[in-house]
């Protein structure tokens, strides 16, 4: 595993939570095969043994491509990242922050290992369709008419037709295409109510309303993180789904330091908010560019 996690240019750390996740349950199956090894080599020595050269190195050759599939992927959103960041300094800001929430949140709700990373992972591309929008209506220093608010609510459906060319991103499209979907079935593009919502969505739209009240923008003010939790309690089971509404409400101290954390140290590096799953107050590096 020392040697794949070299050769691909992974953390060992990264290495091994592929390695658990798939080839462990194959490692176990390989155990009557060990066996078999040991009862072949006392039988007929070490000649019979060169018979399990061919399939153990088939084996190997298996693990080195799962293991870069996961990296092909992982640097795809890495580079949609950029892309984002190169268009919109704030939008790749908001999203970074609204991922590090969502990690939070799912942490706290106990969700499976894959569905957490697909969430961090739809968090980070949530709007990945305002690359799309024009300058007139991303950039407006003043609040948007009723005709520019129809282009911004198709942010979802471009963002979640941009990945459908990119057929390795399915996970994360619902997170992407329902975020503003609404508890309550008023919210866009589906008109999707309560549990018809994906559950990566429904986390990642109260991480995404969080960080959106608490946000200066040229138009209006932030509110403060108290203003923000409370509006989060009163919108429960209205806008947001209750459980997760709940979840954030028990972390709400974490996630004011987080988002002190992040304001001190300006944007993470876009590679850190992909790999990195661990304690979301620990491990970012601050982004290069970064000016805050
Ligand atoms: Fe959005």
């Amino acid at each position: 595993m020392v040697g794949v996690s070299m050769r691909m240019e992974m953390a060992f750390r990264d290495t091994f939570r592929v390695a658990y996740k798939i080839v462990l349950p194959n490692f176990i199956l390989m155990l009557p095969l060990g066996y078999l090894m040991v009862v072949t080599y006392r039988v007929g020595g070490w000649p019979l043994e060169l018979l399990f050269v061919a399939p153990l190195a088939a084996l190997r050759w298996v693990f080195a491509l799962l293991v870069a599939v996961g990296k092909v992927y992982r640097n795809g959103i890495k580079a949609l990242l950029a892309g984002i960041d190169a268009r919109d300094r704030y939008t790749y800001g908001h999203s970074v922050r609204v991922s590090r929430y969502a990690l939070l949140l799912a942490r706290q709700l106990k969700l499976p290992e894959d569905l957490t990373e697909s969430i961090v992972h739809s968090a980070l591309l949530h709007d990945l369709g305002k690359l799309g929008m024009p300058d007139e209506v991303l950039y407006k220093p003043v609040r948007l008419n009723s005709e520019e608010l129809k282009t911004v609510r198709r942010h979802p459906v471009q963002g979640s037709a941009i990945l459908l060319q990119a057929q390795v991103f399915p996970c994360v499209k619902d997170g992407i295409l329902h975020h503003h979907e609404r508890w309550d079935g008023q919210g866009y593009p589906s008109g999707l109510r309560s549990e018809e919502i994906p559950l990566s969505a429904r986390v990642i739209a109260v991480a995404d309303a969080y960080d959106a009240m608490t946000t200066d923008r040229p138009y209006r003010k932030a509110l403060t993180h108290e203003q923000a939790v409370e509006e989060i309690r009163r919108m429960a089971g209205i806008q947001f789904d209750p459980k997760v509404s709940e979840a954030f409400l028990a972390v709400a101290d974490r996630v004011r330091q987080l988002a002190a954390h992040l304001a001190r140290r300006g944007d993470p590096f876009p590679g850190d908010v992909v790999e990195d799953l661990g304690d979301p107050l620990d491990g970012l590096h601050p982004h290069p560019q970064s000016s805050n």
